[in-house]
This record gives C-alpha cells, sequence and structure tokens, in this order.
C-alpha cells in the first residue's frame, strides 16, 4: 500500500518535472511556431528569468509596444530606433521568427500625424505622404530582419463596416489598399497580415473577409490574417473559434492568433465594488485555475485541429506579472503565474501537445 502511494506520489512528481523541463516549441506541429510579445525588459535583458523562459520556450517574438507608431516616430522629423533595434536584435540572436506589430492603427498614434495646418485635419495627400515616409523607414530598417509585419490593425467596426479611424476619415477606404502597396515596396519578401479581435462575432468576421478579398482584388500582397484572440473563460465558444478559423482560411489566407490570452475578470463599469471588479485580489481560487487549464487544452485541440491553416500562435505577455490585463487589478490570463512558475494551463497545453493525433 505505501509502496504504491510512493510510486504514484514518485510518477506525479516525474510527470511535474517532466512539464518543467518540456518547451512548447519543441512540440508545436510543423509549419506552426509558437511564439509571446516581449517588453522592454526583456528585450533589454533586465528580467534575465524571463529573457531564459522566452529562449527556451518560444521561437516567435511580438513587441508589445515598441513597434507602434508612437514609439518609433513621436514627432514628424524624428524616429526613435533604439528599443525597437534591441527588439529585432534579441530575436535575431536567438534565431526566433521576429514579428512588426503595428503600422497603422488609429491608437498609440502621435495626434500630429492627423494634424494639417491651422490646426485642421491633415488632407488625403499629406496622411499619404506621412504614410509612405513611416512605412518606408520602419519597415525599410528591418528589411530582411522582420519576417512579417500587421500592416494594419483593427481597421473594421464591430457592425463589419469600416472603423471612422482618422486614417480612414482622412483618406478614404483605401489607406489599407495603400498601406499594404507601402509595405510591400518597403520589403518585397516580408509577409503582410492585417490583425483584428472579435473575428468570431460574424458581422465583424464577414467585414473583415470583404477587406482581404478586396485586397487581393488590387492583386496586392497579403498573407495572412491575425486574430487577436483576447478571449474569455466561456466566450467565444469552441465552436465560434473553429467555424471563424475555417472561414478566415477559405480566403486562401494563413490564420494566426497573434495576441492569445483568456480575461479571468469580469468586465465591470469604473468605480465598480472591489470585491466584484477584483474577485481574486488575494489569489484565483483552484477550481478557476482548472477551468482556465481546460480552456486552454480546448483552444490548442482546435489550433491542432486545423494545423493546415493555423502557423502561428503568439502570447501577449509571458506570465501573469507581465499582462496587459491587469490594469490595477489582478488578472492570471496566461501559462506562467507571477512567480514565473508554469500554472495548471501550461501542464494542459503540453499534454495536448504531446498527445496529438
Ligand atoms: C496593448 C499593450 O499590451 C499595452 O501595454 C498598451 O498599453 C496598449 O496596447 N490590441 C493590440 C495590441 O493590437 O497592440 C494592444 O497592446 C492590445 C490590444
Amino acid at each position: 500500500m505505501m509502496k504504491s502511494l510512493i510510486a504514484i506520489v514518485g510518477f506525479g512528481l516525474l510527470v511535474a518535472a517532466a512539464h518543467q523541463d518540456v518547451a512548447l516549441k519543441d512540440l508545436m506541429p510543423k509549419g506552426m511556431v509558437i511564439g509571446v510579445a516581449i517588453n522592454q525588459r526583456q528585450f533589454e535583458g533586465t528580467d534575465s528569468a524571463a529573457v531564459d523562459l522566452i529562449t527556451k520556450q518560444f521561437n516567435q517574438i511580438s513587441p508589445e509596444n515598441v513597434l507602434k507608431f508612437q514609439p518609433t516616430q513621436p514627432a514628424a522629423d524624428r524616429y526613435t530606433f533604439d528599443a525597437a533595434d534591441k527588439y529585432v536584435q534579441f530575436g535575431v540572436d536567438r534565431h526566433m521568427q521576429v514579428v512588426g506589430h503595428t503600422l497603422v492603427w488609429h491608437s498609440q498614434t502621435g495626434a500630429w500625424v492627423f494634424e494639417g495646418a491651422d490646426g485642421k485635419p491633415a488632407d488625403r495627400d499629406t496622411l499619404l505622404l506621412r504614410m509612405r515616409d513611416h512605412i518606408r523607414t520602419v519597415v525599410g530598417r528591418y528589411k530582411g530582419k522582420i519576417h512579417g509585419w500587421d500592416v494594419v490593425n483593427e481597421a473594421i467596426d464591430e457592425d463589419g463596416s469600416m472603423r471612422k479611424s482618422p486614417w480612414q476619415v482622412g483618406i478614404g477606404d483605401d489607406y489599407i489598399a495603400k498601406a499594404f502597396e507601402f509595405a510591400h515596396d518597403a520589403d518585397p519578401d516580408a509577409e503582410l497580415y492585417y490583425n483584428d479581435f472579435n473575428l468570431e462575432k460574424p458581422a465583424k468576421r464577414a467585414g473583415v473577409i470583404k477587406l482581404v478579398q478586396d485586397l487581393k482584388a488590387r492583386k496586392l500582397r497579403i498573407d495572412g490574417i491575425g486574430n487577436q484572440a483576447h478571449w474569455r473563460l466561456d466566450t467565444p465558444t469552441i465552436d465560434e473559434i473553429d467555424r471563424t478559423v475555417v472561414e478566415l482560411h477559405g480566403t486562401g489566407l494563413k490564420v494566426m492568433y497573434t495576441e492569445l490570452d483568456i480575461n479571468l475578470l469580469p468586465n465591470t463599469p469604473r468605480g465598480a465594488d472591489p470585491s466584484v471588479a477584483n474577485p481574486y485580489a488575494n489569489g484565483l481560487p483552484d477550481e478557476i485555475q482548472q477551468q482556465l487549464a481546460r480552456r486552454y487544452a480546448d483552444v490548442f485541440g482546435v489550433f491542432l485541429k486545423h494545423r493546415d491553416a493555423v502557423t502561428r500562435v503568439t502570447f501577449w505577455g509571458l506570465s501573469d506579472a507581465d499582462s496587459w490585463l491587469n490594469r490595477g487589478r489582478m488578472n492570471f490570463p496566461l501559462l506562467w503565474d507571477r512567480q514565473r512558475q508554469p500554472k495548471p494551463a501550461f501542464n494542459a497545453v503540453v499534454d495536448v501537445l504531446r498527445n496529438r493525433k
């Protein structure tokens, strides 16, 4: 009795130890890379525990912030590449697939970009010149080093229409085609992507599919659709995720999960009672921890089922401590905890990857 108990405990420890040692990148199917969005402390090396984990686990990186418009071009006549250069070098040194995020977006873009003379909004020609200069300069700088670019981010509204972003308002709907044209001119070998969230919602997905079909009809290069995959425990459903990848891949493009995380916190209004808004301030109950593990197992099940379509899975942050989803609360959306220990969700993903048929 005692002996078998020891054997069982011993086996359990062995399995746990084996999980500790295993690297996600070694378990992914051929043709599907696995990555993580990294921050400044990571690519500059000050967070050395994180650097070790990233180096061991992943073969692709995305820049959480440093390659956005505002940090790379804070003013019309000023580009700042110190941080971005370090980000790119981090990946090159480790032979990782380095992704660029993002060239044209309504957010994290300086107000100056959209301003014309005498405080009026910039006109179409001015905006196109600024867009071309930015894309040429940034994409050109990393030619041959950045594998693929999120050329345009979040351009479609929830109802499937064009988002009225300052780019769209100032240039017109063809601003997206122009962005892809400029990016391709700047690096003809780079892959080019359209990236957005809530693609499991049918109306929005239809809008995105229409957009990429229009780009293809214009004979522009576009290689993939990025599905951000900022998801929750119960939504979208596995069926919806499944249907979405099939439809997106139906365009003939690759599908990538570019910003994966599972938000465990409720969507509460500002000023809501902390016990409601921040329910896990003192730690995550084991039951929710297990639900998160099952959720990750299920979504990786879909990724594997569609391995013909899916070429990349990228987590939006390394550990729970790094996640953008905390914002003053305690969230637990990723595979590693605040001490950088693997969570049950990590083991669940490893099991799914190991048992793939
Ligand atoms: C987020 C970063 O994680 C935060 O650090 C930053 O404050 C805001 O942007 N969709 C995107 C990402 O395409 O660029 C966003 O990243 C998250 C939502």
